[in-house]
């Protein structure tokens, strides 16, 4: 790949774009970035600033949410700093945390002209929705939950936080009325709650709210839920990437190559990182079974990708050369945003003012909301 050109999805606008076609249904809309009826359709999503960010998040995540500003329709990103409650302890660690995930979401190119880039905690109806949803969440649900039970076997404690976390999850999601929510596909459980989580709320305080009919568009008697239910988006670029030992790639595994490490520890991250099995130099190599290959395959177009395979399947490279391509096609795919991160370290201020307009703008979205939420619980008179 040439020196500073961008993974292939990046600048190949036109094949990444076809894919995202299905975002702008129904077809019968008002004219671009609008559903029937004439409202703007609504993407939002969240990252926690838990840790550094990896290419795991960088290719689940990330990378989609760079692509869909350019859509048409309402943006919103936010950093979930409530959510990382649940994992990091130390108050500085978080606060560090959390200008790094805004850091890397302007260097990565999230634009605040065509999005709405805030911190979770800045509107606090999130933890106030989180209450009203939590009361009737069963628990059956949450004991159901993948990420919850993966953690418990991982050592984690099993405290209330970790427990409850999808319940904050869906109050993120169904307090901006949010259409669409692109996220990795260890994330897609974590949606299907927030969608049953909206259901029952609706099924509770919304008279003629009829579950199989959500929008109440098929009969006059039905009507329309009060929380919006959301749809997944996970495209399949966003498949699990391997970490450097081959299980998923995560902050919390310790297996991470990360996006803003320095030159050294990309380089360690890398080169002796990467677990490769004992196949000598000149024996064929099984692409399928090789973290490196996936890897690899990140920064390549098919038919590069094509040929690492028959590379592979050929034997004669060793793994410590294919490490070395790894670490070059790295380098030319982030280095730009890398340079443009430690400019804009240089003015934290400028960064911490885009999150407070922010977050005034997610605000005035999310008020009405609570505000209709409140009434039909009866927090307020209607
Ligand atoms: P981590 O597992 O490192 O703590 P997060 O849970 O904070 O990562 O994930 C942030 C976003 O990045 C989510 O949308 C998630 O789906 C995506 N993501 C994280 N790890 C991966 C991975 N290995 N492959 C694909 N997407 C990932
Ligand atoms: N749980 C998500 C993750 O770990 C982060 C997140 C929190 C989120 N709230 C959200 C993602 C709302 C999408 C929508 O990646």
């Amino acid at each position: 790949m040439k020196n500073g050109a961008l993974p292939p999805r990046l600048t190949e606008e036109g094949r990444f774009f076809e894919n995202l076609s299905f975002l702008f249904q129904p077809p019968a809309s008002d004219g671009p970035g609008t559903r029937t009826g004439g409202t703007t359709m609504r993407i939002l999503s969240g990252i926690q600033p838990s840790g550094a960010l990896h290419l795991g998040n960088y290719f689940g995540a990330i990378r989609q949410f760079v692509e869909l500003q350019n859509t048409p329709g309402e943006h919103l990103y936010f950093i979930a700093n409530l959510h990382a409650l649940t994992t990091v302890r130390k108050g500085d660690d978080l606060r560090r945390y959390t200008m790094e995930v805004a850091l890397n979401f302007l260097a990565l190119g999230l634009d605040p002209k065509k999005c709405i880039l805030f911190r979770q905690s800045d509107v606090p109806y999130h933890a106030e929705l989180n209450w009203i949803l939590g009361v009737l969440t069963p628990m059956a649900l949450l004991e159901r939950g993948h990420s919850y039970k993966d953690k418990l076997a991982r050592g984690f404690s099993a405290d209330f936080g970790l427990f409850a976390y999808p319940v904050l999850m869906a109050a993120d999601i169904l307090l901006y009325r949010a259409d669409q929510v692109p996220v990795g596909k260890d994330q897609k459980q974590h949606l299907e709650i927030a969608r049953d989580i909206a259901t029952k709320f609706n099924l509770a305080y919304v008279e003629g709210y009829d579950a199989q009919d959500p929008e109440g568009k098929e009969s006059r008697k039905h009507r329309p839920g009060l929380l919006k239910l959301p749809e997944p988006l996970t495209l399949d670029a966003s498949a699990v990437v391997p970490g450097t030992d081959g299980q998923k790639m995560s902050k919390s595994y310790g297996n991470t190559i990360d996006l803003f490490g320095t030159d050294k520890e990309l380089k360690k991250q890398i080169m002796s990182g990467i677990v490769t099995d004992s196949t000598p130099v000149e024996a064929p190599k099984d692409p399928d079974k090789s973290n490196l290959f996936m890897l690899l395959k990140l920064f390549l177009t098919p038919s590069e990708t094509e040929e690492l395979r028959q590379s592979f399947l050929k034997g004669g490279t060793g793994y410590g050369a294919y490490k070395k391509q790894l670490l070059e096609a790295f380098h030319a795919a982030f280095d730009p945003a890398r340079q443009k991160r430690a400019e804009l370290e240089k003015d934290m201020g400028a960064v911490e003012a885009i999150l407070q307009e922010g977050a005034q703008r997610a605000e005035a979205i999310a008020r009405p909301v609570i505000e209709e939420v409140r009434a039909a619980v009866g927090i307020t008179g209607r």
